[in-house]
């Protein structure tokens, strides 16, 4: 399949930021993967497809993921919207003909993290987070981190920042964010 078909049947099933979010991250981990020397075709496609099962409201999320056999913790059954990245990364190999575990990975890990992240893996991360049309508070330092520090530090920040913003939320912590940020600090 080409990334242009890709581009039109993933453009008829988002909305349109969310398709323009998707772009930009796909340009973003493209630019992130020149730096630190990851396949960028690659970071291209994972980018693209990474929220590509992001529209479903929450029962058809909890559906679609009992369709695909994923595994539901408890902090996935209070927010159904945190099971995306696992049906995303079923879904590409039938409705996109990508067939590639690195991507799959990828895609899977994009939203919570995950111990031991590829570098592929924490570009989509960061990516994610830092996309052109991204606004948050501090979405800007965290852009100059990524245009100068190193990939794990980049990481570490983009972990810690998640972490922070869902606590003032006062929402609930996903463990695998926890674990890839505590994996990182003992990694150093
Ligand atoms: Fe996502
Ligand atoms: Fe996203």
């Amino acid at each position: 399949m080409t990334i242009e078909y890709m581009r039109r049947e993933l453009q008829q099933r988002l909305k349109r930021n969310r398709f323009a979010h998707s772009v930009g991250v796909a340009y973003t981990a493209v630019k992130l993967a020149e730096r630190f020397g990851v396949d960028e075709e690659k970071a291209y496609i994972a980018g693209l497809l990474h929220d590509c099962a992001r529209e479903y409201e929450n029962d058809e999320m909890l559906d679609q993921a009992i369709r695909w056999g994923i595994e539901i913790n408890y902090v996935e059954r209070e927010m159904p919207i945190l099971l995306h990245p696992y049906i995303g990364a079923k879904m590409i190999r039938p409705i996109y003909g990508v067939r590639d575990a690195e991507i799959e990975q990828a895609i899977w890990r994009h939203t919570v993290g995950a111990i031991d992240m590829t570098p592929l893996d924490k570009i989509i991360y960061i990516a994610d987070m830092i996309e052109p049309n991204r606004t948050y508070p501090g979405v800007e330092e965290l852009r100059n981190l990524a245009e100068t520090a190193e990939l794990d530090e980049i990481m570490l920040t983009a972990l810690s920042e998640s972490i922070i913003f869902v606590v003032r939320k006062n929402s609930l912590v996903h463990p695998k964010t926890i674990s890839a940020r505590n994996f990182l600090l003992l990694q150093k």
